[in-house]
């Protein structure tokens, strides 16, 4: 997938920029506070997924504009196609999103169509944030090449929310625990479920990421990523019979651990409180690593992410990198300038200095919410 050409007008500080991109390597240099991670968030709004920063819509418009226009003309495997978006102050709700000249009621229905990954600063809490971090890479990574994901992941937190009322109750003394029954049953299906698909996307994960970290670090360094289960400890290899013998385990383990539960007051063990565990050396990131490497290894996992979906989709995804070349030593910045294979990637820097050594691509400034080459 590739971007040929992005227009943004009024998107925040930005303004009248008309790019023609590179089909490999786009470097947007510029000073803090020009509109870099702006133009990066007006591309990735074009894959219908939210704001990475959490912008509302109605700060999507600068702040003396009336409205906020995004165009981009991208080529997939396939032809090449139109997305444009208009969001004006009048009419907030009424956004214009078109595909091809056609009208979308939502930017969430162009979700499937333009594909990108991004990786911002806020991204090293992959590896130094909370586990639900993690668990929201692995489950929207697989919602990005199984659309039938979210619907279990929504069952199972339907049921959880449940569940976990009726346990209040009982650790409040009330109730009777032969109504968690229902539950139980409904939870272990869709756990198990989750369970497998989760283990089998880490270990695919774990292949891509740890060629990509082996490269990054010049083979001085070995990563190992795994999936923690609360249910299975470390037996899900090989196993797949979700609707089987692995949801007769989650429903043992979960009748196993009702005290606790009673006790807690809510569902102690599950998919919920599962984790990916991240090693370099056999040292764990998460504790161990140090700035650098905890970056090396969270854009490690989502170039690693991008090759899943070449894997099970045909073609890759735009890569967008804000501000990643900062905290990298000369070697590591030269892996991301020259050797992301096969990939458009559009990268913002504030030092134009490491820009020197990349070998082929166009280098754009921003300044003042104005792009040029
Ligand atoms: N709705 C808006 N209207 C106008 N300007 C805005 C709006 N929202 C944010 N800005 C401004 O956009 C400017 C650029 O923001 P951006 O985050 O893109 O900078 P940047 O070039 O990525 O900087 P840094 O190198 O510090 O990351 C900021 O000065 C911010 O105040
Ligand atoms: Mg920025």
């Amino acid at each position: 997938m590739v971007i040929n050409r992005i227009n943004v007008d009024g998107y925040k500080n930005l303004e009248n920029i008309s790019l023609d991109l590179d089909p490999k390597m786009n470097i947007i240099c510029g000073e803090n506070a020009q509109g870099k991670t702006n133009l990066i968030e007006a591309i990735w709004l074009c894959s219908g997924c939210r704001s990475f920063r959490g912008t509302r819509d109605k700060d999507f418009i600068g702040f003396e504009k009336d409205s906020a226009e995004v165009e981009m003309t991208f080529t997939d495997a396939v032809r090449q196609q139109e997305i444009k978006f208009a969001v004006n102050k009048g009419a907030l709700k009424d956004k214009l999103v078109t595909l091809n000249g056609v009208k979308l009621p939502l930017l969430s229905k162009l979700f499937g169509t333009f594909k990108c990954v991004v990786f911002t600063p806020e991204d090293l809490n992959l590896i130094k944030g909370s586990p639900d971090v993690r668990r929201t890479f692995v489950d929207m990574s697989i919602a990005q090449v199984k659309h039938s994901y979210v619907n279990a992941l929504n069952k199972y937190n339907q049921i959880l929310f449940q569940r976990n009322a009726l346990l209040k109750t009982l650790s409040a003394g009330y109730g009777d625990t032969s109504a968690l029954d229902i539950w139980d049953e409904q939870l272990a299906k869709a756990g198990a479920y989750i369970s497998v698909l989760r283990y089998t996307y880490s270990k695919i994960l774990d292949k891509y990421t740890s060629q990509l970290y082996a490269k990054i670090t010049d083979r001085r360094e070995i990563f190992n990523l795994f999936y923690r289960s609360t249910v299975y400890g470390k037996t899900l290899a090989g196993r797949t019979d979700y609707e089987g013998e692995l949801a007769n385990e989650y429903l043992e383990k979960l009748k196993g651990s009702l005290q606790n539960d009673i006790r807690a007051g809510f569902t102690t063990i599950g998919i919920h409180r599962d984790d990916l565990e991240s090693y370099v050396n056999g040292m764990d990131v998460r504790y161990f690593g140090s700035q650098g490497q905890s970056r090396s290894v969270a854009l490690s996992m989502k170039l690693a992410h991008a090759r899943v979906l070449k894997a099970e989709q045909g073609e890759y995804p735009v890569i967008l990198l804000d501000d990643v070349l900062s905290e990298l030593d000369p070697k590591r910045q030269q892996f991301v300038l020259n050797n992301i294979d096969g990939m458009q990637v559009i990268i913002t820097c504030c030092d134009s200095r490491p820009v020197t050594e990349m070998k082929e691509g166009k280098v754009f400034t921003m300044k003042n919410g104005k792009a040029g080459e």
